[in-house]
């Protein structure tokens, strides 16, 4: 594969810049004073995608490009063309120019297409391995994702991130999943594999250095329930904090398509970073212990945010 751009330092090159995750890239590069680029070019636009990688000449490319839906990935069963273009033909044609010039892609792609069934039961302990077939295809989003996951499993220059329930330590922030069950009337209960990426990311930026390929449950270790992330919330932040539950079947009237809730097993990464933290002491040490030293601002501000 692609080793040098003449210093042998590595040089990325972005796709999603104005994401949210492309953003968080783009931060955690500049913060280790890497060198790095943004593209421009849409995902399907093979010619254009083939001028910024000739113009940049990057020696790893990172995609956290694709659409995502507003307000929620409700927006993708509307939107079923758009979200082909983008997640589907789009991220292929960036993984196959990539293959073309041996030059290694990371994927931020989703764990979102595996669901709890009699095989894989909630609260066995059982996870989903990088090998499982995803079972979860209820919403076109998670379709597009299962298929372009497949897909890529052909490419050798690429690795396939699957992405979970990203969490920053902004509880003010809309897509942080926290901050969607705190603004939420009612939320279920359903323990499931997340991603703090906090902690993930840098690590993501290490994968693509080290040149890993083939699907990585990008994840950290184990499963939290929403209830005992709104208890974190309540016992770091907010005693007066209160919620109410409401049951999956409840959940899908005020919902268009379903959401998938999974376990994904975490031994791959663990051997690449052992040092990684279960989901719920990584939840404590880069989001709530952060949010309980300005602890009145950040009350403040949620309690602002929520309206109530
Ligand atoms: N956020 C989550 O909850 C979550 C969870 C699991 C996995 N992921 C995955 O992580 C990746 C990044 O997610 P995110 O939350 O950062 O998404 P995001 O905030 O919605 O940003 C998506 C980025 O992709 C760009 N984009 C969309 N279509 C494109 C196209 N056809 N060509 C080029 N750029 C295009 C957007 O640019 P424009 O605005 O210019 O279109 C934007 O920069 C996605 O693959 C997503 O599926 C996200």
């Amino acid at each position: 594969m692609a080793e040098t751009n003449g210093t042998h330092e590595p040089v990325f090159l972005i796709f999603g810049k104005s994401g949210w995750i492309g953003g968080l890239l783009q931060e955690e590069l500049k913060k280790q004073g890497a060198t790095y680029h943004l593209a421009d070019a849409r995902l399907e636009d093979r010619a254009a995608v083939i001028a910024e990688i000739e113009k940049y000449k990057p020696t790893h490319v990172l995609n956290a490009a694709g659409v995502t839906g507003r307000p929620n990935v409700d927006w993708c069963e509307t939107h079923k063309q758009e979200t082909i273009r983008a997640n589907l033909i789009g991220c292929l044609t960036l993984a196959d120019v990539c293959a073309q010039r041996d030059l290694h892609m990371t994927y931020y792609g989703t764990g979102c297409i595996f669901h709890y069934d009699e095989d894989f039961p909630v609260d066995s302990g059982k996870g989903f391995k990088e090998s499982d077939k995803p079972n979860f295809t209820g919403s076109y989003y998670s379709y597009t994702k299962a298929i372009v996951e497949s897909l890529l499993k052909e490419y050798p220059n690429v690795l396939t991130l699957r992405v979970r329930m990203p969490i920053v330590p902004d509880l003010t922030y809309p897509r942080n999943f926290i901050t969607k069950i705190i603004k939420y009337d009612k939320v279920i209960n359903i323990p499931n594999s997340m991603t703090v990426l906090p902690e993930l990311l840098p690590m993501s930026i290490e994968m693509a250095k080290r040149k890993l390929t083939g699907i990585m449950n990008f994840t950290n270790p184990g499963a939290i329930s929403h209830n005992e992330i709104l208890q974190l919330y309540k016992d770091y932040i907010d005693p007066e904090f209160t919620w109410s539950n409401f049951t999956v079947e409840e959940q899908a009237k005020v919902i268009v398509a379903p959401r998938s809730n999974n376990l994904l097993d975490t031994d791959r990464i663990k051997g690449e970073f052992p040092e990684l933290l279960g989901i719920k002491e990584s939840l404590i040490k880069y989001v709530f212990e952060p949010a309980a030293a300005k602890k009145e601002e950040t009350l403040k501000a949620v309690r602002e945010m929520r309206g109530r």
